[in-house]
């Protein structure tokens, strides 16, 4: 029987991924958190404890690198992230109009997932892209220069 967290969180995933990295290093850390993250779809904080546990990885070093990389999240995520930038050269171009479609088209709120979780929304500064401004960055895709009736188009292309 899988051991699981209190929070009755299956910790197979969790043992099957520890057991591939049999000699812990430093560098090992980011590649266990990512592969966490493929499994789970975040990374549950029950399951960070008991990888700790098990591995003698400090939970502080764990949360450094956690809070340090975007890419990582301790609440459930959806499946596809659409960050867009609140910057100025984008606010001038105008950026409100392009996000208020998006939370439109999905039915929610900046920071918040989806309810079948295939797309959470986040404002972000700016995404270092200002010659495309207004711009937004779906998962690792960037689309600049919208409008907002180009957005339905775009959200059709992630299922
Ligand atoms: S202000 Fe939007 S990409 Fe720079």
């Amino acid at each position: 029987m899988p051991e699981k967290t209190r929070q009755n969180i299956d910790l197979k995933p969790a043992e099957e991924i520890v057991k591939q990295f049999p000699r812990l290093t430093r560098d090992k850390l980011i590649p266990i958190l990512q592969q966490l993250q493929d499994a789970y779809g975040y990374l549950p904080v029950p399951v960070l404890q008991w990888v700790s546990n098990k591995t003698g990885i400090p939970s502080s070093r764990m949360h450094g690198v956690i809070t340090f990389y975007s890419q990582f999240y301790t609440e459930p995520h959806g499946k596809h992230t659409i960050r867009c930038c609140e910057g100025t050269a984008c606010h001038v171009k105008g950026s409100p109009r392009i996000a208020e479609r998006v939370m439109d088209e999905l039915d929610v709120a900046p920071g918040e997932t989806t309810k079948d979780m295939k797309f959470t929304f986040e404002p972000v500064a700016c995404l270092g892209t200002c010659f495309l401004a207004p711009v937004i960055m779906v998962n690792n895709d960037y689309y600049g220069q919208l409008t907002p009736d180009k957005i339905p188009q775009i959200l059709k292309n992630y299922s």
